[in-house]
Order: structure tokens, then C-alpha cells, then sequence
């Protein structure tokens, strides 16, 4: 058996970790063969291939970022794609193939798939907003640097009496800012699932300082005012069709400073969330998922992503995972409000 492996969407810390443990297992109780596809789908797609055995995995556990590099290709937008990819897999020789992505790169796994190609997914993103399993790898670490920076942001605005505005990742789902905001101890937690009004931002600044204390306030990049817009860098689309996003941290810090008086600053973690090394849950969830990957060939279980439930591993179908977007449930927003202001 000789399987395929790559890392498609954006990076998160984690993705060696899966790798790994793939080969590890692959190599040394199945007797497979490996070969890594570089750059995501533009691997398959035009046969960019790289050695991938024991010693390329060698160390890698702790190490951040992807060893077989990343990209958004999507191959489906291209004409061919899908026929390129299948001859490509032939001639490499490759029975199966492990897609470690997120919503994107699984979504393109699925459709291949429905090609017949016998495809299994690994669920990664530090957005955690994907269905069909409790946790992706990537998320623990992106909330723990992004606490981190909460706890620092917290001194320097107490020191000079500042609003300070933290703006973390997530597209569509506010899991980062969540999770980061209630462990950072956040006054205000703006997330784009519920669209916020300025005033009652200002409301919360406001009461904050009437108790002598510095107010921070953690936003996700895709958080929209009730009565505006999405803020982005630029309209220019990615291949999956997404706007750059940022400068949400900014228009609010102006907003906020118009509206009470007050100084504010803006922090962009950016992708200061997504570099590094992953924490050791991170590296736990990662591993585990690679040795059910890895099960899931050995079985000929193909079209399925693996998950976490509970503290288990299990396998679900591909469609699960990629259908819809986990979000933040209202209750969980709500439960939170109390430390708003
Ligand atoms: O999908 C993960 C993510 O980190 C999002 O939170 C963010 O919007 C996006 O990737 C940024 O991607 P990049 O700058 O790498 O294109």
C-alpha cells in the first residue's frame, strides 16, 4: 500500500504532529510506503511530490507549520482539475490519500471522493469551526497565545488608562475570541455570530473605567457592527472565495475613542495565532488523529474525516465535517455577557 499525504488552507500548529504519527504507524505496523504532495492540492494537481518516511517525520512533533508546505489551491475551480489529480495519484502509484485540512481543503476531499478517489480527512483549523468533531488540533494553542496576550495587553492598559482592542482570527466563527476573551478576562467579547452596537460597546468601556480599571476588548476579525459592514483589507478573493479580512481592531479603537473620550489601541495577533509550537493538547489531538487516519486506510474506510467526540476518536463521513460551519451557539455567547462591562 502506498498512501498520499498533504496539508491544504491555511497552516496551523499541529499538522507535523499528524504527519507523523501517520508514517509512524503507516511504516512500522502496516508496512506502507509514503509519499508527500507539497503545497496542498497543488501537489496532486500538478505532482509535486516530496520523500515523506521515518526520517523526514524524525523531530517534527513539536515543530509548527507543515513539513509538506500549504496552499488554498482549489482544484475543482480548475478545468481538468479532478482528472489531473486522479492521473497524478496513478502515477505516483498512491491506493489512497490523507487530506489534512479544514473546511476548504475537506470540502475538496469530499468532492473527490464522490470521484472515487479513496480519500481520508484529518479536521484542522485554529478556527475550530468545523462540524462533526468536538475539537480541531490547532484551536488550544491559538486561544493560548491569544490569552497570553490578553494578560500582557491587561498591564500596559491599566498603566496608561487605555481601551486596548485585541483582534484575534475567525472568519465566521468566534471561537478564538470566545475562549480567548473569557480566559483573558475580556470586558467585552465581539464575535461575528452576534453583530455588536457601538454604543453598547462604549456602554461597557465606559462602566469599566467608572471602576478604576483599563477595559480590553477581544474581537474577532469577522465581528460586523449591527449597522455596517464587514471590514477587509482588500476585495480581492482567495480561490474558496474568501475577502482578506482585518481592521475590524482598528475601526472599533477609532469608534470607541470618538464615541467616550477615552485613548484606545488596537493589537492584531494575526497569524502570530497560527506560528509555533503546539501546546500539548494540541500535540495529543493531533497524534490520535493521525493513528485513526492511518486505521481508517488499513481498513479501506475511505470518505471519512476523523473526529473527536468526547474524548474518543472516531470516524464520520467527509459531509459532516464540511456541510456546515460550527458556529458559536447563542447560549454560549449569552452565558458570557455576564463579564461584559
Ligand atoms: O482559516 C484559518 C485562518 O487563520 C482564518 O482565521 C483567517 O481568516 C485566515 O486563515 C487567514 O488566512 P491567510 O492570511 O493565511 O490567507
Amino acid at each position: 500500500m502506498r498512501v498520499g499525504v498533504l496539508t491544504g488552507g491555511g497552516d496551523c500548529p499541529g499538522l507535523n504532529a499528524v504527519i507523523r504519527a501517520v508514517v509512524r504507524k503507516g511504516v512500522t505496523e502496516y508496512g506502507y510506503e509514503f509519499v508527500g504532495f507539497r503545497d496542498g492540492w497543488k501537489g496532486p494537481l500538478e505532482g509535486l511530490t516530496t520523500d515523506l518516511g521515518i526520517t523526514q517525520v524524525r523531530g517534527i512533533l513539536p515543530r509548527g507549520g507543515t513539513i509538506l508546505g500549504s496552499s488554498r489551491t482549489n482544484p475543482i475551480k480548475i478545468e481538468g482539475g479532478v482528472e489531473a489529480i486522479k492521473a497524478n495519484l496513478a502515477a505516483q502509484g498512491v491506493d489512497a490519500l490523507i487530506a489534512i485540512g479544514g473546511e476548504d481543503t475537506l470540502g475538496v476531499a469530499t468532492a473527490l471522493h464522490d470521484h472515487g478517489v479513496p480519500v481520508v480527512g484529518v479536521p484542522k483549523t485554529i478556527d475550530n469551526d468545523l462540524s462533526g468533531t468536538d475539537y480541531t488540533f490547532g484551536f488550544d494553542t491559538a486561544v493560548t497565545i491569544a490569552s497570553e496576550a490578553i494578560d500582557r495587553l491587561h498591564t500596559t492598559a491599566e498603566s496608561h488608562h487605555r481601551i486596548l482592542v485585541v483582534e484575534v482570527m475567525g472568519r465566521h466563527a468566534g471561537w478564538i475570541a470566545l475562549h480567548s476573551g473569557v480566559s483573558g478576562g475580556a470586558n467585552g467579547i465581539l464575535i461575528p455570530e452576534v453583530p455588536f452596537d457601538l454604543d453598547e460597546v462604549a456602554g461597557w468601556v465606559e462602566s469599566r473605567f467608572r471602576s478604576h480599571y483599563a477595559p480590553i476588548l477581544v474581537v474577532s476579525e469577522g465581528a460586523l457592527p449591527a449597522d455596517g459592514d464587514l471590514i477587509t483589507k482588500d476585495q480581492t478573493l482567495d480561490a474558496f472565495g474568501h475577502v482578506r479580512l482585518s481592521g475590524i481592531g482598528d475601526w472599533l479603537a477609532s469608534g470607541l475613542e470618538a464615541k467616550t473620550g477615552k485613548e484606545a489601541r488596537a493589537s492584531v495577533l494575526g497569524h502570530i495565532q497560527r506560528g509555533g509550537t503546539p501546546t500539548a493538547f494540541d500535540r495529543v489531538l493531533a497524534t490520535r488523529f493521525g493513528l485513526q487516519a492511518i486505521d481508517s486506510i488499513h481498513d479501506k474506510q475511505y470518505g471519512i474525516m476523523v473526529a473527536l467526540r468526547g474524548t474518543d476518536i472516531v470516524r464520520v463521513p467527509l459531509i459532516e465535517g464540511t456541510g456546515v460551519l460550527k458556529t458559536v451557539p447563542a447560549e454560549r455567547y449569552d452565558e458570557v455577557r455576564t463579564f461584559f462591562g
